[in-house]
């Protein structure tokens, strides 16, 4: 299994919504992974984390240790959940591989569940999704309360799962009520952190005097933030190419713009601004097209001064869990969310 090339799809969806997202993946007849794991995400911050082979939850981030010492039976609660999901995933593998016919491995088996909230209009958006091998493969409506099937593999599940109704009621009044709940009060926690700017480092790169020229800011939080390029202060939209927020492993995140400076004269250069701006916050951050300031590498090969996924290296458990995660948004397209308000 790749994940390389599968972290470079992952994006963070820009919003100005709290959430809480718990990420379970269970495998079967995959190298290198454990059998189950599990992430909880909150404002898309990894916030604790729990494998078959540690077989506890662990807090992770300051803030969550501190509440999870003084709630120690919180933690005792997901290593419990984190224990228990494994036997019932695991059951469903071997179930699923029979009802799909499958006898060739591997197999991988995730769901995505948790909730939005709004804190200004306080709307409630719940959802549980389930994947399977990475396509998805039902989705909760929690409106209608059954289960949505994109593909008709699926089909036959979903019709024993809608009979199950005291899980589904359970479901509802869980991503309606509780997890909402537990939401609120991570975010009351983790305040000071989950609402701390940090500004971004912005460098302009551009490998040949014939490329693109790429304006990279990185080391920024939170992960809610636009960029674009301006003419004379103006928004240009044409030979303009908007990257995606990206992930860190210092729990910053990083972006791109690219720019197509082949149509720009050399004495026009500097009537073009890269600018950075948080979602929501008025402070701009320019930076102007400059050939002296561009950093390029193609006088002196071969290394390109900043890699654009700098510090995959760094951290397996991270990249399990963002792998986790892009095989879960790679494939998302097919699901809806689904609306907890009535
Ligand atoms: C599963 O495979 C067997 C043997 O190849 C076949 O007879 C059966 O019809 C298949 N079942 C389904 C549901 O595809
Ligand atoms: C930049 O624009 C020029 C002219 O429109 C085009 O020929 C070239 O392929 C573009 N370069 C890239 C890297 O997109």
């Amino acid at each position: 299994m790749n994940c390389f090339g599968l972290l470079l799809l992952f994006h963070v969806a820009s919003s100005v919504k709290h959430s809480l997202r718990y990420f379970l993946t269970a495998t079967h007849g995959v190298h290198d992974f454990p059998e189950f794991f599990g992430a909880a995400t909150v404002d898309e911050v990894q916030v604790g984390y729990c494998d078959s082979n540690i077989k506890t939850a662990k807090p992770k981030q300051d803030w969550m240790m501190k509440l999870i010492e003084r709630n120690p039976e919180h933690l005792e609660w997901y290593s419990q959940k984190c224990l228990g999901s494994q036997h019932v995933f695991r059951a469903n593998i071997d179930i699923l591989k029979q009802r799909l016919n499958l006898t060739k491995g591997p197999h991988i088996l995730q769901r995505m569940n948790g909730c939005e909230w709004d804190d200004e209009t306080g709307e409630v958006i719940g959802f549980n999704q389930y994947g399977y091998n990475g396509e998805d493969f039902l989705a909760l409506d929690l409106k209608t309360l059954t289960w949505t099937a994109p593909k008709s593999q699926a089909v036959l599940t979903k019709l024993i799962w809608d009979g199950e109704k005291a899980r589904l009621e359970h479901n509802k009044n869980y991503y309606i009520y509780k997890c909402p709940d537990w939401l609120k009060n991570y975010i009351r926690h983790g305040k000071s952190f989950l609402q701390r700017t940090e500004n971004p480092s912005i460098s302009l790169l551009q490998r040949t005097p014939s490329s693109v020229v790429s304006c990279h800011a990185t080391g920024f939080f939170p992960g809610r933030a636009e960029m674009f390029w301006t003419k004379d202060g103006e928004e240009i939209h044409e030979d303009v190419e908007k990257g995606e927020i990206l992930f860190n492993n210092d729990g910053t995140f990083q972006m791109s713009v690219e720019f197509n400076v082949s149509s720009v004269p050399p004495d026009g250069w500097r009537r073009y601004d890269c600018v950075f701006q948080f979602s929501g916050v008025g402070d701009n951050i320019k930076t102007t097209l400059d050939k002296s300031v561009i950093y390029t590498n193609w006088a002196y090969p071969p290394e390109f001064p900043v890699a654009p996924v700098a510090g995959i290296a760094g951290g397996f458990l991270l990249l399990l869990v963002i792998a986790v995660i892009v095989l879960w948004l790679k494939k998302r397209t097919g699901f809806q969310r689904v609306d907890g308000e009535d």
